[in-house]
């Protein structure tokens, strides 16, 4: 595949209403078609982060100045372990703060944790305001930043206060990726190979012929990988948008996850190093339930591996982890629900023996 054959695209989120598009290509920051269009008011609001603020910041500023009559800015802290009530709050404060009212316009300008802050901050200010994704992590693009889903940390659970609140249009310029450290180059790479084996045998098969081109940046690589995997989430959450059964396939490997970054600590681990080492758990759960061939367990860990991210898990003891997962959204009565594999291309909720995920969690262990 060659950078030559990178060219923008859409693709559509079907919500009635609460449709929008996903706009997905190089050097959109600064085309001024990018923004055409955008709910209007008197205020714009950036949200952005201490890291990602000096390298994009001032050029989204200059862009919103063209359709805004004041563009602010708040600058949060930088990571997973600021993703709270006191860094969200100091959205809140300073919309209140400049008396901003219920049509100003926020634009979380960052990865998953800003996207998801904002979102939610937009979701709740004055009951609602509309906002704006750009996200600039691979990690937002391919997931975070499409769906609706906003959210912070609880300290015992992750993502556990939020809201479901789709935003206006999403902009994902695949040029902010070349700043983007290779760690969470990674960590976004375990969001776009879950796709796979949830949805799309063909996408899976494509991700390992064309995993180099991606670790090097190949922008029609990334192209292709954003474009696919947003197609694949907006497939899913056309028709379950608030998650009521089909939209949990998402979550593969989530469960196992976000246990793993709730128990070291939220920022120990990155997010997708937790996904990554997590859907190798759940593939060995597919396929110690008999819904696998051991075959598949062998391919997801040599492509995880493959894409640098973590395939064994941390020691935290089975009884601390069964703990973790039982606060997780998909629990039923304290019962563990986990996302399996169940064919390729396909997956469903399963619950399983604790036994069984102590086999699981011993036989992966670090
Ligand atoms: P992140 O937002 O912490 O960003 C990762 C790091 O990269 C940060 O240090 C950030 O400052 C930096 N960064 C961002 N863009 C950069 C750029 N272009 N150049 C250089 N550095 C840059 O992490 P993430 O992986 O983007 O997102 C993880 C978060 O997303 C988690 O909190 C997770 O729960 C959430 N998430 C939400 C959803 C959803 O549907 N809402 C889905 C998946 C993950
Ligand atoms: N990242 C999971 C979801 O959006 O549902």
């Amino acid at each position: 595949m060659s950078s030559d054959r990178c060219s923008p695209s859409t693709v559509s989120i079907a919500l009635a209403e609460r449709s929008y598009d996903i706009l997905i290509g190089p050097q959109l920051l600064d085309d001024p078609a990018t923004w055409q269009g955008l709910p209007r008011a008197a205020v714009a609001l950036i949200v952005s982060n201490e890291t990602v603020a000096p390298l994009y910041l001032e050029r989204l500023r200059i862009r919103l100045l063209a359709h805004y009559g004041r563009v602010d800015a708040v600058v949060l802290p930088d990571g997973e372990q600021h993703k709270d009530w006191p860094t969200m709050n100091q959205i809140v404060d300073h919309l209140l703060g400049s008396a901003s009212d219920r049509k100003t316009v926020l634009f979380a300008l960052g990865g998953g944790v800003v996207g998801d802050m904002t979102g939610f901050a937009a979701a709740i200010y004055m009951r609602g305001v509309p906002f704006v994704q750009v996200p600039t992590t691979l990690l937002a693009q391919v997931d975070s930043s499409v769906g609706g889903k906003t959210a912070i940390n609880h300290p015992l659970g992750k993502n556990m206060l939020g809201a479901f609140y789709q935003p206006a249009r999403v902009i994902a310029d695949l040029d902010t990726l070349d700043s983007l450290p290779s760690r969470e180059l990674a960590a976004g790479l375990a969001e776009v190979i879950k796709y796979g084996p949830i949805a799309d045998p063909d996408f899976l098969d494509w991700i390992e012929a064309n995993l180099g081109a991606l670790l090097a940046r190949d922008k029609a690589a990334l192209a292709y990988a954003v474009k696919r995997s947003c197609e694949i989430k907006a497939w899913v959450v056309g028709q379950d948008e608030r998650e009521q059964g089909l939209r949990a396939i998402l979550n593969f490997g989530h469960t196992f996850g976000h246990a793993i970054e709730t128990g070291l600590g939220y920022g120990e681990w990155l997010h997708g190093e937790g996904v990554g080492c997590g859907m190798v758990l759940a593939s060995d759960l597919s396929v110690r339930l008999g819904l696998m061939p051991p075959e598949f367990l062998a391919r997801m860990r040599r492509l995880i591996a493959a894409a640098g991210l973590p395939v064994r898990a941390p020691r935290l003891g089975a009884a601390r982890y069964l703990e973790l997962m039982r606060v997780d959204k998909k629990s039923e009565g304290g019962e563990i629900r986990f996302v399996l594999i169940e064919g390729l291309g396909k997956a469903g909720m399963r619950g399983a023996p604790d036994s069984l995920v102590a086999e699981v969690l011993e036989a992966n262990a670090a």
